[in-house]
C-alpha cells in the first residue's frame, strides 16, 4: 500500500487527486488529523487513516501494512517539526515500511538560513540511515507563496520585501503533486535525490514587473527593506517571535541566493514544460 502523510494539506490532496486515477483506492492510505477534512474521499475506497505527528503510537496505527510512504514534511516550526518528522520516520522503521519519498527543501545545507533547512537536512539524514529505500524531493518555493510573500502588492504591484537581488525557482505546487504521483506509482526507489524547480528563477523586481505586464499596474515595483523592518513588521500584524522568525528566515534564504538553482528534473518527471510563474500569476487575475 502507499501512504501520504498530511493527506489533507495543499500538496498532500492535489498528490492524492494524481494517485486516485492512477492506482486502485485500495492500495492508497491517506493520513490526516481529522477524517473530516477528507470528507470528499468518504466511500472512495482509499483507507483514510488519522494520526498525529505528536503521537508516535497513531503513526505506528496509520502506518501498518504501508510499503510506500511519501512523508510530506511538517508544517510546524523549530525543535516541534523536528521531532514530529523524526516521529514519522521511526515509525515507519518500526512498521517495516520499504520506500520513502521526503519532500525536502532546495538547500538543506548547514549553513543556510532558512529555518526549516536545517529540518530537513536532519531528516534527510535520518532517512539515509533508516535503511529505507528514499527519494528526497528538495523542493523550490511554491509559486502560490508569491502572494503571500508580496501580500498587498497583488493589489497595485507595490512589493516591499527584503529579498535583495535573490532570485527563486518557483515550481508550482500542482506539478510537484503530479510529479510524486509518478514517483510513488513508478519504479522501485533507488535512494535519489532531485531538484525540485521551476524552469526559470525570479527576482521580486521580476514579479513587480510581470504584474506590471498582467494586471497593467503602473507603480509596480520592488522596493528592497531592511530585514530588520520587515521582521518588525510582521511582529506589528500579530506574529509572534517563532513565526516571524521563521518568515524572515526564508526572506534571508532566498537574498543569500539559496532558492535560485534550477533543475531539469521535474520536467523529467511531468514530460512537459512546468508551469511559468506568469501563467500563474495570469490565472490569479
Ligand atoms: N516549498 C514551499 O514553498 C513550501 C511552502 C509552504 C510549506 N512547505 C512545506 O511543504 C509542506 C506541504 O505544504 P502544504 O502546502 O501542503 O502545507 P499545508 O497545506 O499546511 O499542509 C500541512 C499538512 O500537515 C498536516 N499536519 C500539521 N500538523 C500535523 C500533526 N501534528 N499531525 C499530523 N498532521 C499534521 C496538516 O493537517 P491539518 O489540516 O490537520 O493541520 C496538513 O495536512 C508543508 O508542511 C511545509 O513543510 C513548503
Amino acid at each position: 500500500m502507499i501512504a501520504i502523510t498530511g493527506a489533507n494539506g495543499n500538496l498532500g490532496k492535489a498528490t492524492l487527486a494524481f494517485l486516485i486515477k492512477r492506482t486502485l483506492p485500495k492500495n492508497i492510505v491517506a493520513i490526516v488529523r481529522d477524517v473530516d477534512k477528507l470528507s470528499e474521499y468518504a466511500g472512495s475506497g482509499i483507507h483514510i487513516r488519522t494520526a498525529d505527528y505528536e503521537d508516535q503510537e497513531s503513526l505506528e496505527k496509520a502506518l501498518t501494512g504501508v510499503d510506500r510512504l511519501l512523508q510530506i514534511s511538517a508544517s510546524a516550526t523549530g525543535v516541534r517539526a523536528m521531532a514530529q518528522e523524526t516521529r514519522v520516520v521511526h515509525a515507519a522503521v518500526k512498521c517495516g515500511v520499504k520506500e520513502i519519498a521526503y519532500t525536502s527543501t532546495l538547500f538543506p545545507h548547514e549553513s543556510a538560513h532558512f529555518q526549516a533547512a536545517h529540518i530537513c537536512r536532519n531528516t534527510e539524514e535520518l532517512i539515509r540511515q533508516s535503511g529505507m529505500r528514499y527519494v528526497f524531493f528538495r523542493n523550490s518555493m511554491y509559486h502560490e507563496t508569491i502572494p503571500l510573500f508580496i501580500g498587498e502588492a497583488m493589489g497595485d504591484g507595490r512589493i516591499f520585501y527584503p529579498s535583495g537581488i535573490g532570485r527563486v525557482s518557483f515550481a508550482s505546487r500542482k506539478d510537484i503533486a503530479e510529479a510524486l504521483c509518478n514517483v510513488l506509482t513508478g519504479p522501485a526507489f533507488s535512494n535519489a535525490t532531485y531538484d525540485i524547480t521551476g524552469s526559470e528563477t525570479f527576482s521580486f523586481a521580476d514579479i513587480a514587473l510581470t504584474l506590471k505586464d498582467i494586471a497593467g499596474f503602473k507603480e509596480a515595483a520592488h522596493t528592497d527593506i531592511s530585514p530588520e523592518d520587515y521582521r518588525k513588521g510582521l511582529l506589528g500584524f500579530g506574529l509572534g517571535d517563532e513565526e516571524a522568525g521563521f518568515y524572515a528566515s526564508m526572506a534571508d534564504s532566498i537574498r543569500a541566493g539559496e532558492f535560485e538553482k534550477t533543475h531539469h528534473s521535474l520536467e523529467g518527471f511531468l514530460g512537459r514544460k512546468p508551469l511559468g510563474v506568469q501563467e500563474y500569476l495570469k490565472a490569479l487575475f
